[in-house]
């Protein structure tokens, strides 16, 4: 299926065949904005985006289609080719298979298009590496929920995972570290040491990394899905990979080596240090020659200021520049690759932590302590992304029934991730700041693809309809039976592990 393109197809002689089910059901997620059913089914054999009879209209919406079944045919209209792809994955959930090959579509008008610009979800391969093929799956499941923002975090103190021609260490020693925390349930009664969440199992970890094909290969699989990649690269915290490949990236000079432990490490890049700027703007520079997205992260969150404080080098700069301490220091860390970025055609984004260093109008700021710093954020005249950790952290527990799997903590129901309203609390005049949301899957305590399958979906499911129906249209119990369906199929059709709706 050439998905990507509108195009008129030829109309099938499907309309022959017998109906299979009379009244299918228009469950598909994320809801359409608008759908009146008609009654009967279009039936057919074969690929409903071969048979579908496809036409531009430029008066849709970007990203929007229009789709109309009667007995003897499908009609889709679009005015992009997001918005024909989109028909498609609307009529894919619409199918029911019949008997000897036939499937059955409802007769329906819908006429859908997206209230967000930015349906995302995020995606740590730093705690955890998932790889090449779990992030293909996540592509395509994003696809069918016409999500369109895949926010990879590729840097962390626990492990650099892309390669960067220029400073090769940073993937050969970046990229491995001496053990992981072990589980909750592999600790043994007495072996942890006080002051100390975790026990280190002691089994390497790495060399895990992407290089520069893998990623190419990911941006065309997501490109043909119409999702835009984001890579993360933090500065000036969640740095200690970095630094221990490259120990004069840091204030010391000392290489701490590769972070075993989850949490917060004071090891970051030194802000006083030409050379580090160099490095990081270096970095930059091979990041935005593979990814052609117009948005890049930069980090910003947790940086603790304890190296700053007593580094001689970033004290100077902070004298010299006349900043406001330490967090006037990283804010002027973040105007810079702000600006660096702005010359090369893209905008940067940060977590809210952005915001005490009074960051430039052109920064888009992801607020994720809660919503109140996309409030202040959205407030101020800054462009946000709402991912706040008490409705979008995936790997908050989800409070289910006999659930075998460990959490960071918190909790994040299906309902209350389907609760969130991204604008509220925003004056109506800023509301338009909120370009959109995305679901969080940070992987401390997220071991296996199969692990990150069940802590998704169906929560990004609910997320997905939060980021495209018009919210009106939102409805709890009529979701959850969706929901149910959804499940089936991702798990009938591509094996997926996603957890119960219960
Ligand atoms: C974050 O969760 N530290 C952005
Ligand atoms: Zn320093």
């Amino acid at each position: 299926m050439d998905s990507g393109k509108i195009k008129i197809a030829i109309a099938a002689s499907a309309a022959c065949i017998a109906a299979v089910a009379a009244n299918a059901a228009i469950d598909v997620i994320p809801l359409p904005a608008k759908v009146a059913e008609r009654g009967g089914v279009f039936s057919f054999r074969g690929d409903i985006a071969r048979i579908a009879k496809f036409s531009k209209d430029a008066s849709i919406p970007a990203e929007g289609y229009r789709i109309s079944v009667t007995p003897s045919g499908v009609a889709v209209a679009a005015s992009d080719a997001a918005g024909g792809f989109y028909a498609v994955q609307t009529l894919r959930q619409l199918e029911t298979a019949g008997g000897d090959g036939v499937t059955a579509i409802p007769c329906v008008e819908i006429e859908d298009s997206p209230r967000f610009k930015w349906r995302g979800l995020h995606f740590d391969d730093c705690r955890h590496f998932f790889g090449k093929e779990a992030l293909k799956r996540t592509l395509d499941f994003m696809a069918l929920h016409k999500m369109n923002v895949l926010h990879w975090h590729l840097t962390d103190d626990q492990g650099w995972r892309i390669e960067i021609k220029k400073y090769p260490r940073l993937a050969e020693v970046g990229s491995v570290r001496r053990g992981s925390p072990k589980r909750a349930r592999d600790i043994a009664k007495g072996e942890k040491k006080k002051n100390s969440r975790w026990v280190c199992d002691d089994v390497k970890y790495g060399p895990y990394f992407y290089t520069q094909e893998d990623v190419k290969e990911i941006l065309a699989y997501a490109a043909a899905r119409h999702i835009k990649v984001i890579p993360e690269i933090e500065l000036p915290g969640h740095a200690v990979a970095a630094v221990a490949a490259y120990p004069w990236l840091g204030c010391t000079g000392k290489n701490p080596g590769v972070r075993w432990q989850w949490g917060i490490s004071r090891d970051i890049f030194c802000a006083g240090n030409d050379k580090t700027i160099k490095f990081l703007e270096d970095v930059l520079d091979e990041v935005c020659a593979l990814f052609p997205s117009d948005v890049i992260h930069i980090g910003g969150d947790e940086a603790p200021k304890h190296r700053w404080k007593h580094c001689p080098k970033c004290q100077k700069r902070i004298k010299e520049l006349g900043l406001a301490g330490e967090e006037g220091l990283q804010g002027w860390m973040t105007r810079h690759f702000t600006e660096y970025l702005a010359k090369k055609g893209r905008r940067a984004v940060g977590w809210d932590e952005v915001l005490a260093g009074n960051p430039g109008k052109d920064t888009i700021v992801m607020s994720w302590r809660g919503s109140k710093g996309g409030i202040a954020a959205a407030k101020r005249g800054n462009d946000v992304v709402m991912t706040p950790n008490d409705f979008c952290y995936l790997d908050y527990g989800q409070g289910l029934k006999n659930d075998p799997h460990e959490y960071i903590g918190g909790k994040v129901t299906l309902e209350k991730a389907y609760s969130l309203e991204p604008t509220a609390g925003i004056p109506a005049e800023s509301a338009k700041r909120i370009l959109g949301l995305q679901g969080n899957n940070w992987s401390e305590y997220t071991w296996t693809p199969e692990e990150l399958e069940y802590k998704m979906w169906p929560r990004a499911s609910a997320l997905a309809e939060v980021m495209w129906t018009p919210p009106e249209r939102k409805n709890f119990a009529d979701f959850r039976r969706r929901a149910a369906k959804m499940r089936k199929f991702m798990s009938d059709a591509f094996g997926a592990n996603c957890a119960p709706v219960q």
